[in-house]
């Protein structure tokens, strides 16, 4: 047996299990602590109810003989495909139905993907960066190279026409920085990623916290993405779907390399290693887009938003600087008084009992950054701001 050598590169935890781990650590030895977490972002609502009564209604389904069924199709029932595709016609892009794949989440399709790539492909990340395109590209031994993404660019990252790449991965709004790039810039990164004949994974996953309607919500609002971009998406964080799991990717048919199809590829893919999402969470999941279901994913995206408001404003008169939390669920703040990130994650935890996550952890560039989460609790929210208005209002 030989195992695969490049694990050896990877870090030995995955950065939430690590910050996990630490914040469990802390409890054990303060149990009394009344800890707020902001560090992953997990959402805190309940399911929309149009999702919930959806899946009963499902799951009723399932109990009887004409209503049961068994396998799947891999790649998703169609009632859940043609929901996704009149929801990108609503952004005015036309997809065919087949050109949607139903998951179980955007990172495990972000992972998979790799699996139609060579290795010799050279991918080309931003640093800070959602650690998964990394670790997955590490695992699998491929060359990585980073663009900054600071203070100086906004935290947008632009091509550079000198340098040859394969694979590029975007995440707009970004996790952890909260940026968002505007038409203008994405159509910069199409025609660039055309011209080398490279390939975009484009994360939407945040899209639906994009509430000015000049901000492009898909790359293939960009004329020319769909022969050039993947689009990832997720019922995760538009309808609370972390823990029920259901995502969605969109692999163009116009997307192809020495004679193969990257659509027939990932259908063959799937079919192979993947034996598709539950009836259940795809019922559910088509639910969200329904107007009604649309309305309530829209209420609880706007109560996170406002969160996202109020901590905005308790930086803001604290004099600290910060990006991101305006059409995105993420804040992305400078340490306090020069601290390193992870120095200023246990500083807040022991002095506020306040758990962030280190910009260190997403990349180089994030060191002395650290990134707050508005997918809280309202009122813990609100308590976690005025512990630090207290803590840094002292110094
Ligand atoms: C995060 O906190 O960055 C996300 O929750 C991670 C994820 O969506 O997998």
């Amino acid at each position: 047996m030989r195992l695969n050598q490049h694990y050896k590169a990877v870090k030995e935890s995955y950065l939430f299990s690590t910050v996990a781990k630490k914040v469990a650590a802390y409890q054990q030895a303060h149990p009394g602590a009344d800890v707020i977490r902001m560090g992953i972002g997990d959402v805190t609502l309940p399911l929309p109810r149009a999702c919930v009564e959806a899946m009963a209604a499902a799951v009723a389904e399932q109990g009887t003989k004409e209503g049961f069924r068994g396998y799947g199709p891999e790649q998703g029932y169609d009632f859940l495909r043609c929901a996704v595709r009149d929801y990108y016609a609503e952004k005015q892009v036309g997809l065919d139905a087949d050109e949607i794949f139903i998951s179980d989440g955007a990172k495990s399709d972000l992972g998979n993907m790799l699996d139609l790539f060579d290795q010799d492909n050279v991918v080309l990340v931003p640093d800070p960066v959602y650690p998964v395109y990394v670790d997955t590209n590490t695992m699998a031994g491929r060359m990585i190279r980073y663009m900054d993404a600071n203070a100086q660019n906004d935290f947008l990252p632009m091509p550079d026409s000198a340098a040859d790449v394969d694979v590029i991965y975007l995440c707009s709004p970004n996790n952890p920085t909260g940026a968002v790039y505007d038409r203008a810039q994405l159509r910069q990164w199409v025609d660039y990623a055309r011209s080398k004949h490279a390939v975009i994974f484009y994360d939407a996953a945040y899209e639906a916290f994009i509430t000015d309607p000049e901000l492009p919500r898909s790359i293939y609002e960009i004329e020319g993405a769909k022969e050039c971009a993947v689009e990832f998406n997720s019922f995760s964080k538009m309808a609370g779907f972390t823990g029920t799991r259901c995502g969605y990717t969109v692999v163009p048919k116009g997307i192809g390399a020495d004679g193969l199809s990257l659509n027939k590829m990932w259908l063959r893919r799937q079919t192979t290693k993947f034996n598709g999402v539950p009836y259940i969470v795809q019922r559910g999941a088509a639910a969200a887009l329904t107007a009604e279901g649309q309305a309530q994913c829209r209420e609880n995206i706007a109560y996170y938003l406002e969160n996202a408001r109020v901590m905005s404003d308790t930086l803001s008169r604290l004099g600290i600087w910060f990006t991101g939390g305006e059409d995105s669920p993420y804040i992305w703040m400078r340490c306090p008084n020069g601290m390193g990130s992870w120095e200023f994650f246990d500083f807040l935890l022991e002095k506020a009992n306040v758990v962030g996550t280190p910009g260190e952890g997403f990349g180089v560039n994030g060191e002395g950054y650290f990134r707050l989460t508005a997918f809280g609790d309202k009122d813990k929210t609100a308590e976690a701001m005025a512990r630090m208005e207290r803590l840094f209002r002292q110094r």
